[in-house]
């Protein structure tokens, strides 16, 4: 993929400070909603090449589950090549924000994998567009809280649009992953009288588990848990969990997690809909993290935060009923509305005031 090949970004911006070992992609996917929005991810890519093309397949991902969270922000994301453990350093995360400083508000930057709040807290010594950052500096602190509330709402949506009732009562759900995320959602289900099945590779967060909520069951890899006797499935640590191998296997009627690119590829939304497995999309309802790091653009109140994470019920909802009526996948529903929302009000910006 390039940037020009691929033809549907608007701006790609690529940094470079040789002191600090600085080497950045900023992607910005699409301003029609407002400035794009998006984390930093910091990694040890292979080449140039997988930099580019993460940075652009995530800023275009930024751009739908903005659009979709109903949020007045665009798309983008940046990634920062290199291993954190041996590069990050003050000066170097201090160049990095004075490169998106140098957007002029045009994107918006917070905290991805291998960057944290405390590190915005530094990149924000340069620039003033950056988010994500910690309680201390007013930021939102955590963002896993309203993920996870918002991947407990879109779970109930989808309840409610298969077994006419919201309740997970009596359900089996099972998590794969008990992470940030995971922990929170386990929390929700058990309160709302779920039965709770869960996996992890990490025996810390297992034993965690057992000491927190030694009701919830334990199995030994996903496998197991995708196999066993479930009416939901939460995937809640990598990507590609709904693949070739998984989707036949899998005996729960919803999938509903918070892992970042669930579908390993496309086609696979399809496979779903032929097992009558309701899949409501990732990227929909895991964006309360999003929603909870946007909100401090405007100074951070928790309560507003939430009560906007609490609407991807809704959304849900609706994009589950659209599914059905126009005869697609929820996937595609999904993306239609993302896109009908980034063209109806992009478009308001041609009325001049
Ligand atoms: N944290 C957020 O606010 C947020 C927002 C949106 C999306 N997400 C996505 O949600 C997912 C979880 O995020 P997180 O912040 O909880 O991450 P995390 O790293 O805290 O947790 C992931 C957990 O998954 C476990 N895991 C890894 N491989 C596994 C496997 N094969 N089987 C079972 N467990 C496995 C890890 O041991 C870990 O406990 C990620 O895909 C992330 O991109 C997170």
């Amino acid at each position: 993929m390039g940037v020009f090949t691929d033809g549907s970004h608007e701006q790609v911006v690529f940094c470079q400070d040789r002191a600090s070992g600085l080497k950045a992609i900023i992607g910005i996917y699409s301003t029609a909603l407002g400035p794009a929005l998006g984390g930093t991810r910091f990694y040890p890519y292979a080449s140039e090449e997988e930099a580019l093309h993460d940075v652009l397949d995530l800023s275009r991902g930024m751009a739908y589950k903005n659009a979709l969270a109903g949020l007045d922000l665009g798309g983008g994301k940046a990634v920062i090549w290199g291993d954190p453990d041996q590069i990050k350093s003050e000066q170097l995360l201090r160049a990095y924000g004075r490169f998106v400083q140098s957007l002029g508000g045009r994107y918006y930057t917070a905290c991805d994998v291998g960057t944290y709040v405390q590190d915005m807290d530094v990149v924000a010594r340069e620039t003033k567009y950056v988010t994500g950052r910690s309680v201390e500096y007013g930021g939102a602190g955590d963002s896993s809280i309203l993920t996870a509330w918002g991947v407990f709402q879109g779970m109930r949506a989808a309840a409610e649009h298969r077994w006419g009732t919201p309740s997970l009562k009596g359900k089996r759900v099972g998590v794969a992953g008990l992470g940030k995320v995971g922990k929170y959602l386990v929390a929700h289900l058990i309160e709302d009288g779920a039965e709770v099945v869960a996996t992890d590779v990490s025996p810390k967060a297992l034993e965690w588990a057992k000491a927190t909520y030694p009701q919830v069951g334990l199995v030994a890899d996903a496998t197991t848990l995708i196999t066993s006797d479930i009416d939901v499935y939460a995937p809640c640590a990598l990507g590609g969990a709904l693949n070739d191998d998984t989707v036949p296997a899998l005996r729960a009627q919803i999938v509903a997690g918070a892992a970042n690119n669930q579908l390993a590829h496309s086609g696979i939304e399809k496979l779903l809909v032929d097992r009558g497995i309701l899949y409501a999309p990732d990227y929909l309802v895991n964006s309360g993290g999003v929603i909870q790091v946007a909100d401090e653009i405007d100074g951070f109140n928790f309560d507003r935060a939430k009560l906007r994470a609490t609407k991807i019920y809704d959304t849900t909802k609706r994009i589950l009923e659209l599914a059905d009526t126009e005869g697609i996948s929820p996937a595609s529903a999904a993306d239609r509305l993302a896109e009908q929302r980034m063209a109806e009000v992009g478009r308001l910006r041609t009325i001049r005031i």
